[in-house]
């Protein structure tokens, strides 16, 4: 039994083996539309969540399974003061496999722990986002068909942004990928993440403020939301909040095949106006996210078509 709690927990090939398998499933749907009968997802989200949390399930259900949960902890026992260690225990009793949302960094750890089915971490505090990440790969993948080579540029709350912190893990282990990180100073890439992940393979990357003067070397551009639900202090989040709005203009010095992602929700990150640039690719991350996950689900189900 195996869990998945960070996307480095996945190796390179098996990065490769779940793209394939999304790749093969949005090509014949049918194929897959019972490999999971019998089988139960229980999604436990403690914080709120449209698409990780419905994703799961559209994916599980088109899997031929099926689904329980929660998406608020003040509808479970948690609102009574229940662990997530006994949650996790008694879901595990209900259930085959479990993604779970959790405001504080580490609970989906101390969920794998007690769980007896596979737990996934849906996204921790401003942690990890393995998940999105998965999605994420799938989008650069089928825009790119390469991970190599690529100079990635992402920009707003690089602080609390969990998913940048899991995308960062998964591109730095692609040969001859740059980062450039576009933040206030008050929301920079944590330091653990450049420790961790950058320096011990020699990852060029680069600190910024502005947009604009990164623009024409970026091969991806991924927005981040300001994450006021982690500020301590509404003052700092509402200065923040409208520090970088994409629009069509700070686009025309973008390469003609930039990819411009963000995990979603936006706020003001991005002017509706880029919606319909070709290059705009979030609501494909948006449908690329189903297709991943329930080819993570299969695989932590050990399930083969
Ligand atoms: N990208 C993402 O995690 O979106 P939700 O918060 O809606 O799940």
């Amino acid at each position: 039994m195996r869990s998945i709690l960070n996307i480095t927990d996945l190796s390179l090939e098996e990065l490769d083996q779940l793209i394939a398998t999304a790749e093969d499933m949005i090509a014949d749907p049918k194929k897959y539309s019972e490999v999971c009968r019998g089988k139960k997802l229980a999604t436990l989200f403690f914080e709120p969540s449209t698409r990780t949390r419905l994703s799961f399930e559209a994916a599980m259900l088109e899997l031929g399974g099926s689904v329980l949960g929660f998406s608020e902890a003040s509808s479970s026992s948690a609102a009574k003061g229940e662990s997530v260690a006994d949650t996790t225990r008694v879901v595990g009793c209900y259930a085959d496999i479990i993604a779970m949302r959790h405001p504080k960094e580490g609970a989906p750890v101390v969920a794998a722990r007690k769980a007896g089915v596979p737990v996934i971490n849906a996204g921790d505090g401003g942690h990890n986002h393995p998940t999105q990440t998965l999605a994420d790969l799938l989008t650069i993948w089928r825009n790119r068909h390469t991970f190599e080579g690529l100079t990635i540029g992402m920009c707003g709350d690089l602080k609390f942004g969990r998913t940048v912190h899991s995308l960062v893990g998964a591109m730095a282990r692609y040969a001859g990928v740059k980062f450039v990180f576009i933040s206030p100073e008050e929301l920079k890439i944590p330091q653990y993440v450049i420790t961790d992940e950058l320096e011990p393979r020699n990852i060029p990357y680069k600190e910024v403020t502005t947009m604009e003067e990164v623009m024409p070397e970026l091969d991806v551009l991924y927005m981040t939301r300001v994450q006021g639900e982690r500020f301590f202090n509404e003052a700092d989040y509402i200065r923040l909040r409208d520090t970088y709005i994409l629009t069509p203009e700070k686009l025309t010095t973008a390469k003609e095949d930039l990819i411009i992602m963000h995990p979603l929700p936006r706020v003001n990150e991005i002017s509706v106006k880029v919606d319909d640039d070709p290059r705009a690719c979030y609501f494909q991350q948006v449908l690329n996210g189903k297709f991943m996950r329930a080819a993570l689900i299969m695989k932590l189900l050990e399930v083969n078509v």
